[in-house]
């Protein structure tokens, strides 16, 4: 569904020099500084897939999303969407493609919601009948019919994001780019938004690429991770696979009857405070039971618990902070 080939983007950024010695400077001699945002990533996405798009502020994330949208042309690489290159057959290519950026809306705000729809009908040439199926189904899923006679500027975020989202499915894409959607949003909002994401996979098979720094979203949504930093590719794969490799450990946490703890060959004990001892162990090594049998062996346990290297683990881990 999508093929990204060795994609790179440089901007180049005006550097001026303080002053108005600098300002004049700049007019003699124009001194540039590249920025190399993303740096020859490859991968694919297949139909149906959703796949988180992973990395810190600045990783180049945004910058990748719009060379797949068409948005920003790539300095290098190329980007196919079923099979057309994206550079070369634009206008075919993103009837195909929905975006959304949560910090930025594409609807109008002078207009109310539903005339930004009709707009948008009449940009994309949807038939009226197709145009109305597809509001339904959005309306059982987002409730959006009590909010088209709203105009835009008065609008909550959550209901602006619940907008710009029906406004990038209007045309049925295959491929929705999601930057960012949940960002700001409060609870609510943000449960109908991943109710919507997993209605729309499974209903029309939309793939679905989404950037997010929310791990919930992560967890409930995404199978697969692609992680960027620096504009370069450091993963990608299946979640539970990069967590197993990346943080291929656990942690058990457990509380005695007083301050002394007993150590255990097989783990290293990570933390110690008060009554409570934490023990990281390799999970190709050993069990929690193991280690559990082992202890109660030498000191009374009172209670027990484990913590599995999480989504946030393998970011940090990933980000090598
Ligand atoms: N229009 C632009 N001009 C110059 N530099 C930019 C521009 N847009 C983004 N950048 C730079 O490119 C890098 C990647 O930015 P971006 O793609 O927005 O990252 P992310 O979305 O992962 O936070 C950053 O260093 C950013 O400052
Ligand atoms: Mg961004």
């Amino acid at each position: 569904m999508i093929k990204v080939e060795n994609l790179s983007k440089d901007y180049l950024l005006k550097k001026k020099a303080p002053g108005l010695s600098g300002a004049l400077k700049g007019l003699v001699k124009r001194n540039y500084e590249e920025i190399h945002a993303v740096k020859d990533l490859s991968f694919s996405i297949g139909e149906g897939e959703i796949v988180g798009f992973i990395g810190p502020n600045g990783a180049g994330k945004s910058t990748t999303i719009k060379m797949m949208a068409g948005i920003l042309t790539p300095t290098n690489g190329s980007v196919y969407i079923n099979g057309e290159d994206i550079t070369k057959h634009r206008k075919e290519v993103v009837r195909n493609i929905g975006v959304v950026f949560g910090q930025r809306s594409q609807l109008n705000w002078d207009l109310r919601l539903g005339e930004s729809f009709e707009l948008l009908k009449h940009i994309y040439q949807i038939q009226q009948k197709d145009y109305e199926a597809t509001l339904d189904v959005m309306d059982e899923i987002l409730g959006i019919k009590e909010l088209v006679d709203k105009p835009v500027r008065q609008m909550s975020l959550g209901q602006r994001v619940k907008g710009d989202l029906v406004a990038a499915m209007l045309h049925s894409p295959k491929v929705l780019f999601l930057d960012e959607p949940t960002i700001g949003l409060d609870v609510s909002s943000k449960f109908a938004l991943r109710t919507f994401i997993k209605e729309i996979n499974k209903i029309k098979k939309t793939t679905v690429i989404l950037t997010t720094h929310d791990l919930g979203d992560i967890e409930e949504l995404c199978e697969r991770l692609i992680i960027i930093n620096h504009g370069v590719m450091m993963e990608d794969g299946n979640l539970s696979q990069i967590v197993d490799r990346i943080a291929p450990y656990k942690t058990l946490v457990v509380e005695y009857y007083d301050e002394a703890a007993p150590e255990h060959a097989r783990c290293e004990m990570i933390e110690h405070e008060g009554n409570i001892a934490k023990y990281k162990f390799m999970k190709q090594e050993t069990t929690a039971a193991e280690i559990i049998a082992d202890l109660s062996k030498e000191k009374n346990i009172k209670d027990v618990s484990i913590e599995e290297a999480g989504i946030d683990d393998i970011i940090k881990i990933a980000y090598g902070s």
